[in-house]
This record gives C-alpha cells, sequence and structure tokens, in this order.
C-alpha cells in the first residue's frame, strides 16, 4: 500500500514544518559550488562566463571576445574562438589519461549491457566521423538521427560535432509524417536510424518510419537525403533501398579510429532541435558550439555537484530531447562523468528497473522528470524500498514544475531525507539550467525552482514588463543574454523575434507563468501560451488541432490541457464533426470508432504521445465576438469544473450546449 495515501501527514504540515532545508555542513564542505559564486558573478557577468568558458572547455584558437551583443537578440559569445565540441567530450580526456575511466554504462531493456571507456569512445565517434565523411557529409551539413538510447545515439551526435555537421535528433516517438518534415525543414543530407529498439518488453520498429518519410509525396518537395545509415539492434527484417540504405556496422566498423576533429568557430552550428510552439509548424531551435558547451559543462558541474573521479550520474531522459542533449551528452562528457544510459521503461520487465538499476550501477546523481516521480509515488514506496539507493546523494527534477508532495517523496523515499534536491528550470531554447537551487549552498525548497543560477539575469515581470515585488506574479522573462542561449530558429530570424523578444522590449519571454515568494525565490507556474507540458514534453494545442481537423471527419476541433496529477496535464479535444458524418457519433459504439480514429491519425501525423487522452464531440464550440476560442473555459469543462465567466461569448448559449451534449454517449477515456 503506498504510504502516501495512508499514513502520509497533510501537506500544510509538511510545508509549514519544512518551508527549506538547508544544506548539511558535511555537503557544504565539499561542495563544487561556493556562495562566492553568485558574489563574482554579479560584480563581474561577462568576465565570470569567460572564466568558465576558459576553465571548463578546451580550446584550440581561445577566444578574446566575451560577448558580442550588438546584434541582438541574435548574440554572438566567445566568437574568435575555436574549438570541437566532441574533441571536448571525448578526446582530451584520453589526452589526460582518463581513457580507462567508463563514459558510459549501456543497460538495454533486454538486460544486456556494454561497457564503454573514454578509449572506447573516441575509437567508435573517431570511425563514426570517418565513416560519415564517406557517406558525403562535410562540416555545415545537417544530419538528422532517429535513435532509440543506445550506446550508437551518443556517438552518432559527436561524430557530427566532430566534423561540424550540425545534428537535429528527432525523438523515436514522433511519427513518420514529424519525421519528413523535420529532415526537410533541415534539408538534411543523412539520417541515422535504427532497425527498432526494445521498448515494453518487445522489439518496435523504427526504420519504417524513415522510408515512409523519405519516400516521395504528392506536393512534397523531393528529399535532401542521400544515404540512411541504420543501426541493427533488434534484428527484425527491414525493407532496403540499395544505393541510399548502408549498415552502420558495415560503414562504421571497418572504418578508421584516427580522425581530426574539424575545429569550428564558437558560434558554428552545433545542432537544431525542433519543439512545438504555439503554432501548428514546430520550431527548429539553433544552438552553436561554445557558448552552448560551456554552460552545459558549468550548471552540469555546479548544478549537480559533479565529482567526476567518483560519482555515477544518471538522467533518465531521451536524446530526442534537449535535456538528453545537454545532461546525457554535452554537459556529462565535457566534464569526464561516469554515467548509465538506459534504452527502455521505467517498468519493464518490472516496476523497480529503475532502482534495481541504481542499485546495480551505484548511481549517485539522479536526474528525472516529476512525472515519473508521481508515477513512481503511485507504485507505492514498497518498490523502491526494496533496492539499496543509499548511494544517492543529488536527486534532480526538470521538465514541469514538480508539486511539493512529489518533492517531498522525491527527497524522503528516494534521496534517504539527505539528498538534496534541485528542481531545475530550463528550456529546448535555453539549452541548459537557467533556474536551480546549487546544492551545498543553496537551501532548497519543496516546489520552486528558486534562483538564477550565477550568470544568469531572471525576473518576474507583470503585463507592462515591470518587475514584481516579492510576494507577486507575472510572467518568467530573462533580462540578460546567456552563453547557451538559442542563436535563432532555423531559417526563420523574424519568427524568432515575434516568438521570444516582441512581448516585452528587451527581455526574453520564455512563455512560462512564475510567482515570487516572500523570500524571492521563483516558482513557475506553467505555460501561459498555447503550449501544453504532457510528462514534461511539449505539446502545442494548434499542432494537435491542425491534426485533428486534417483528418475527414473533422469540422473543427479545440484542444486543451487539462490538469492531470500523473502527467501534470493530458491532452483534452473537443471536435466538431463535418455535417456529414455527424450521425456517426450518436451511438456510444459510433462514437468511439470516431474518437479511435482521430487518436490513432493524431498518432500518425504527429505521434503517439500526442494522442488525446479524451476526444469530446461536441455541437458547438464557445467563440469570442472575434472568432477566437476560449480555451479557458473548455479547460473548465475538461477540468470538470463549473464553467467560469462566458459574458465574452459571441453566443452564451454554446456552453449549455456543450454540456447537455456531454451528457449524451459522445465522450470518451482511454
Ligand atoms: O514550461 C516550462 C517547463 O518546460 C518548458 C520547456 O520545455 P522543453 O523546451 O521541452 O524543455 C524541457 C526540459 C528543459 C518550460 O517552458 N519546465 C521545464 N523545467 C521546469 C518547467 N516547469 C517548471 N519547473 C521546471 N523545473
Amino acid at each position: 500500500m503506498p504510504e502516501n495515501e495512508t499514513t502520509a501527514p497533510s501537506l500544510e504540515n509538511l510545508l509549514h514544518e519544512t518551508r527549506a532545508f538547508p544544506p548539511s555542513s558535511a555537503f557544504a564542505a565539499q561542495a563544487n559550488a561556493q556562495p562566492s559564486m553568485y558574489e563574482d558573478a554579479a560584480a563581474d557577468r561577462l568576465g565570470f562566463w569567460a572564466t568558465q568558458a576558459r576553465d571548463l572547455v578546451t580550446w584550440s584558437t581561445p577566444f578574446t571576445q566575451t560577448l558580442d551583443w550588438s546584434g541582438a537578440p541574435v548574440a554572438r559569445w566567445f566568437a574568435d574562438g575555436k574549438l570541437n565540441a566532441a574533441y571536448n567530450a571525448v578526446d582530451r580526456h584520453v589526452e589526460a589519461g582518463l581513457g580507462d575511466r567508463v563514459a558510459l554504462h549501456f543497460e538495454g531493456e533486454p538486460g544486456d549491457t556494454r561497457t564503454v571507456t573514454y578509449a572506447d569512445l573516441q575509437r567508435e565517434v573517431s570511425r563514426a566521423a570517418n565513416a560519415l565523411e564517406s557517406l558525403g557529409v562535410r562540416t555545415g551539413d545537417r544530419v538528422v538521427i532517429y535513435l532509440p538510447m543506445l550506446v550508437e545515439s551518443v556517438v552518432a551526435m559527436l561524430a557530427c560535432a566532430r566534423i561540424g555537421a550540425p545534428h537535429s535528433v528527432v525523438f523515436g516517438g514522433f511519427s513518420a509524417d514529424a519525421l519528413r518534415s523535420r529532415i526537410a525543414d533541415a534539408e538534411a543530407k543523412v539520417v541515422i536510424t535504427a532497425d527498432g529498439g526494445y521498448r515494453r518488453g518487445a522489439p518496435s520498429a523504427l526504420k519504417p518510419a524513415v522510408d515512409e518519410a523519405l519516400a516521395p509525396k504528392e506536393g512534397a518537395p523531393a528529399t535532401t537525403v542521400e544515404h540512411v545509415l541504420v543501426v541493427r539492434r533488434t534484428g527484425q527484417d527491414v525493407d532496403w533501398t540499395e544505393g541510399r540504405d548502408v549498415w552502420w556496422h558495415d560503414a562504421v566498423d571497418g572504418a578508421s579510429e584516427v580522425h581530426e576533429p574539424v575545429q569550428v568557430e564558437a558560434e558554428h552550428p552545433l545542432f537544431i532541435l525542433y519543439t512545438s510552439g504555439t503554432t501548428g509548424k514546430p520550431k527548429g531551435i539553433l544552438h552553436t558550439t561554445g557558448g552552448y558547451l560551456t554552460q552545459a559543462a558549468y550548471t552540469h558541474k555546479y548544478v549537480f555537484d559533479l565529482k567526476p573521479e567518483s560519482d555515477v550520474y544518471w538522467c533518465t531522459a531521451d536524446i530526442g530531447w534537449v535535456t538528453g542533449h545537454s545532461y546525457v551528452v554535452y554537459g556529462p562528457l565535457a566534464n569526464g562523468a561516469t554515467q548509465v544510459l538506459y534504452e527502455g521503461t521505467p517498468d519493464t520487465p518490472h516496476r523497480g528497473r529503475w532502482w534495481e538499476l541504481v542499485e546495480k550501477y551505484k548511481v549517485s546523481i539522479l536526474y528525472t522528470a516529476p512525472t515519473a516521480i508521481r508515477t513512481c509515488m503511485k507504485w507505492g514506496e514498497d518498490v523502491p524500498a526494496g533496492f539499496d539507493l543509499s548511494s544517492l546523494r543529488v536527486l534532480g527534477s526538470v521538465g514541469e514544475p514538480i508539486n511539493p508532495e512529489a518533492w517531498m517523496w522525491y527527497r524522503r523515499v528516494i534521496g534517504g531525507d539527505t539528498a538534496p534536491i534541485v528542481d531545475t528550470w530550463w528550456q529546448t531554447e535555453t539549452g541548459a539550467i537557467m533556474i536551480s537551487p546549487l546544492p551545498g549552498v543553496t537551501a532548497t525548497k519543496p516546489g520552486s525552482a528558486q534562483v538564477a543560477l550565477p550568470g544568469i539575469v531572471a525576473d518576474v515581470v507583470d503585463d507592462e514588463a515591470h518587475s514584481v515585488p516579492d510576494g507577486g506574479g507575472g510572467y518568467l522573462v530573462l533580462s540578460e543574454p546567456w552563453p547557451a542561449m538559442l542563436r535563432g530558429i532555423w531559417g526563420d530570424l523574424q519568427r524568432f523575434k515575434d516568438t521570444y523578444w516582441s512581448r516585452f522590449e528587451g527581455l526574453y519571454f520564455a512563455g512560462d507563468g512564475a510567482k515570487k515568494d516572500e523570500d524571492g525565490d521563483i516558482w513557475l507556474l506553467g505555460r501561459v501560451d498555447d503550449v501544453m507540458n504532457v510528462s514534461g514534453h511539449r505539446l502545442s494545442t494548434t499542432e494537435i488541432e491542425s491534426a485533428l481537423v486534417s483528418h475527414d471527419v473533422v469540422a473543427e476541433a479545440a484542444v486543451v490541457g487539462a490538469a492531470d496529477d500523473t502527467t501534470g496535464q493530458a491532452v483534452v479535444a473537443f471536435v466538431i464533426l463535418r455535417g456529414e458524418h455527424a450521425d456517426r457519433a450518436t451511438t456510444p459504439e459510433g462514437a468511439e470508432e470516431v474518437q479511435a480514429e482521430l487518436r490513432n491519425h493524431v498518432a500518425v501525423q504527429i505521434g503517439p504521445i500526442a494522442k488525446p487522452r479524451r476526444i469530446l464531440v461536441v455541437p458547438e464550440l464557445p467563440k469570442t465576438r472575434s472568432g477566437k476560442i476560449m480555451r479557458r473555459l473548455l479547460r473548465d469543462v475538461a477540468e470538470n469544473r463549473t464553467v467560469g465567466d462566458a459574458t465574452t461569448l459571441a453566443d452564451s448559449s454554446v456552453m449549455d450546449l456543450i454540456s447537455a451534449g456531454l451528457k449524451k454517449p459522445s465522450s470518451n477515456e482511454d
């Protein structure tokens, strides 16, 4: 029986008794972070960043300028310096005599394992870089990576970085259509994929989605992709296009293990990562090399208090998301960390799988998402109690607000009541952590991400861009440029300016609501735009609406994120069927069939992660006189609340119609 259901003290008591956890003196004495870092950065912010860049990154040509903000909002950091990100992540550790240190403890879902040292990684990355070059990839060419969590995924990213070919990783859960549009937008030359991967106890296929994404399609431009490099993971049958498709083992295994990394300018693109915005079209977030690597390494060292000689670090994020880029690949490897890389899901073959891995590898730093923590809470604390978790000494949280109850559970049940929790706020766009406590320095507080890191300037402002006083709420903004900031949206500078820089003059608008508490600490309150956050994954309401209306039976659709105890938010769709199909939803069976069809259609258009939890067939949608859908009212319906103020509706009877309609058997839940 999960303890939180029966014996846990009330949340109010918990918060009252334990408003903040000061660092233990033992932790503080050994901590990487020092209180003086805040003072140093405040006194000379650019000098502080220049020091980090020199201390944590190896430059083939040292930089002399720290920041050029003359082209704002496109920043140039360390612009006259040169470096190679893969060299920094791998080779320099081998050169320093650390070749035998384990870089990756890979654990496949079926239980197969592979230990990769830094020397192994250097050989693998060099071979892969040579293989990519022999397939025609040159500095500046884009490579799309569509892989499960494998050693090859890390190797592929670093091989691209070694050549200076920007990678664009597409999460393996995205559909062929989503993959096609990302490949087309990036104009990729090569795609790296696998036959499949293991998920929930069975092989699942990946290559067919690549084949479909590259197949000629009416109205779509001819593909720019010349080769597909395929990792054999599951051994399942795959279709093969001669001349285009190449097995990874054929191209990479025999390639030379010597490769000279290409030293690129600090502002050379390192990667493009697509993320959902408020419009239907995903944005290609562009990150460059020097500033990104500096902040990824800096945050990883200080926020997680990494001691590379003794720690075993594990970030559970997939490389398809930015967390996997900055805190599986670039940050930890730049710092010479030893880490766990796990292919599968937390509950396969049993619900203790994660904790089993923590015990097996003596993981000391764990970085995961609140949804995962809440799911483990639901499974009950007797599951982690069956494993020795005493190696854990720092716990991280990312991707969505963590509720104080989950925070307390994480600390007590997983962290043995001693491990500090770092609740880290950041975004694909920020590239690296921006707001977080520093363990050993900051007293941690359940539910609050707390303070901007040294070198970062964040604020909460009102509608007029005025800083709100302590105790006030508003919008989270970043007031000064930071090294890992996005340098734009791939191919669309205007959209970059409009999206982030037009809401408040001279400030970066993150899209999040936030408040400051009486101590001035920041609490994140979720998105204030049309972006949803489901299990820490960003989804656009507009993108899912577009997917729904592209189905024949749908006339109109509105999507909202409804509060959900486990996943933070859940996708709820309201659809109006086209006249000729309206009859289909009048019987329970008919409605179920339509709903199943639509959910499947969204999975095909975007990916299974975007499937609506519920689809409600309605006769009308609530709109203002100017035709804007009032999502606030739909959210009330989706969350089973009394519908709020509807006086600005063009037709105020609409909500009655919707409520009456929903009493009929036309709503479903998966
Ligand atoms: O709303 C914030 C939420 O996730 C958004 C960024 O999503 P994405 O670009 O996919 O990056 C996720 C991993 C960095 C933010 O705008 N978010 C992220 N971290 C937190 C958070 N919300 C609250 N607390 C956090 N620690």
